[in-house]
């Protein structure tokens, strides 16, 4: 977003009462493609306010002229801040989003979330999330990847933190092979993103404690914000 990136995120319209402001984060799967789609969904959702944030690699598999919302990436956020008065813009995007979806969330960006890793505009909004916020998650990757057992290792550690899984389903990929890894179709995640929608998600509500160390991978969110939410994970190698 070239011309917009010195703006503040959210800062030239005033904000509806009823808005629910939700951040797309895409990372580079093949299953970006499908950004447009999702986009364009979740404008169709009232009082829904959509911004996007990507990883470079990402940018590979869209064209921005198919986005019709502001797209942010890391150039923006170093642009951005120059002097000490100026934004932060991964603060800025986390304070404004009442909700993030990381669709597709490929192997290397699970792999940085789940160890606290932030090397970018997209890891550093998620290592700085409010917990007391939904995260939604929509795995995406190559079946030999999600068959490897550090998947459900961090993918575990997500759903730990209280994030949501929208598990990824079985297909024939874009390689050619079969098997769970693909993204869930877009009206998949639009449906649980509506129902999240249902809630007034810019009240904060309170999370369960955190699970004990050791416990099984969780099929279904730890948190009361999403009871309409029921969402069924692959079997994994591991399991
Ligand atoms: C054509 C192509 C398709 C890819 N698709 C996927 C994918 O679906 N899932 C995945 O985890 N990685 C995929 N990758 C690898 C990622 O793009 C790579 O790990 C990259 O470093 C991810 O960077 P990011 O997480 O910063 O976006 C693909 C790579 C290429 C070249």
């Amino acid at each position: 977003m070239d011309d917009l990136a010195k703006e503040i995120p959210g800062s030239t319209t005033s904000r509806p009462a009823s808005a629910v402001n939700v951040l797309v984060g895409v990372t580079g799967s093949v299953a970006a493609l499908k950004l447009p789609l999702l986009v364009s969904g979740l404008l169709q959702i009232p009082g829904v306010e959509v911004q996007v944030v990507t990883t470079e690699r990402a940018k590979h598999f869209y064209s921005i002229q198919d986005i019709p919302v502001p797209i942010y990436s890391d150039d923006d956020e170093w642009k951005m801040w120059n002097r000490r008065s100026d934004p932060v813009l991964h603060i800025e995007l986390r304070r404004w989003a009442d909700l993030m979806i990381l669709a597709p969330l490929d192997a290397n960006t699970l792999g940085k979330i789940s160890s606290g890793i932030c090397d970018n505009l997209v890891t550093c909004i998620v290592r700085a999330w409010d917990l007391k916020k939904p995260l939604l998650f929509c795995p995406a990757m190559n079946t030999a990847m999600w068959d490897h057992p550090i998947t459900a290792e961090q993918i575990e550690r997500l759903c730990n933190f209280g994030y949501i899984e929208i598990a990824c389903i079985e297909k024939t990929l874009m390689c050619g092979d079969k098997g769970y890894g693909a993204m869930a179709e877009v009206s998949t995640i639009l449906e649980k993103l509506s129902s999240q929608e249902d809630r007034d998600l810019r009240y904060p509500v309170t999370l369960p404690p955190p699970p004990a160390a050791g416990r099984p991978h969780i099929t279904a969110p730890a948190t009361p914000l999403s009871p309409h939410i029921v969402i069924h994970s692959p079997p994994r190698a591991s399991m």
